[in-house]
């Protein structure tokens, strides 16, 4: 059995979706929740779904090294960590400490629309900006740069001409759904 940790900034439905699909047993369940701010939904949705979770400043999170979230991470013997609407770099210490075990999900077809800046509601505004007439989503490992690292799973859903940022950001969600638990699962069962 792997012990995961889910780093997230906001809503948490894809925590959520991770939080259940493992709590029914399997190869891996989730130990900790990580987010770097307060009142993030993603912390009442671990709450009632028991799991633990921890706010850390975002001074913490982003430090070289970050002394206290290595050892939270090693207390709760994590294996894997899953980026979940995650919004802060990861430290190059963290990466080091768990060398193709972050994986992390990208709202768009990369190598498109990814980097620095394109989170949220930016990268589905790019897309429709581009008139794309297809999405999707990205599951890839993490290294050291923004949304690189070998991808895992691309999945696509279509753009429709009357798509808002809203309307492609659902569309991108039900996808996410999907495919993103059962990825994790078949790599960390891989392993
Ligand atoms: C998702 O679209 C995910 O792909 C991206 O950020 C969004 C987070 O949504 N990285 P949620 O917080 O999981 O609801």
């Amino acid at each position: 059995m792997k012990n995961l940790a889910i780093f997230a900034s906001g809503n948490g439905s894809n925590a959520q979706n991770i939080i259940e699909h493992f709590s029914k047993g399997g190869t891996a369940r989730v130990k900790l929740v990580i987010c770097n701010k307060p009142d993030a939904y993603v912390l009442q949705r671990a709450a009632a779904l028991g799991v633990p979770s921890v706010v850390l400043p975002r001074q913490e999170l982003v430090s070289e090294p970050p002394v206290e979230l290595l050892s939270l991470l090693a207390e709760h013997s994590t294996d894997y960590i899953i980026l979940a609407g995650y919004l802060l770099k990861i430290p190059a210490a963290i990466v080091e400490a768990y060398p193709g075990r972050i994986i992390n999900i990208h709202p768009a077809l990369l190598p498109k629309f990814g980097g620095k800046g394109m989170y949220g509601k930016h990268v589905h505004q790019a897309v429709l900006d581009a008139g794309e007439t297809v999405s999707g989503i990205t599951i890839h490992l993490v290294d050291a740069h923004y949304d690189n690292g070998t991808y895992l799973h691309q999945a696509t859903c279509p753009v429709l001409p009357d798509d808002t940022p809203d309307s492609l950001a659902s569309r991108i969600h039900t996808l996410e759904k999907e495919h993103f638990a059962e990825v994790v699962e078949r790599y960390i069962s891989q392993k």
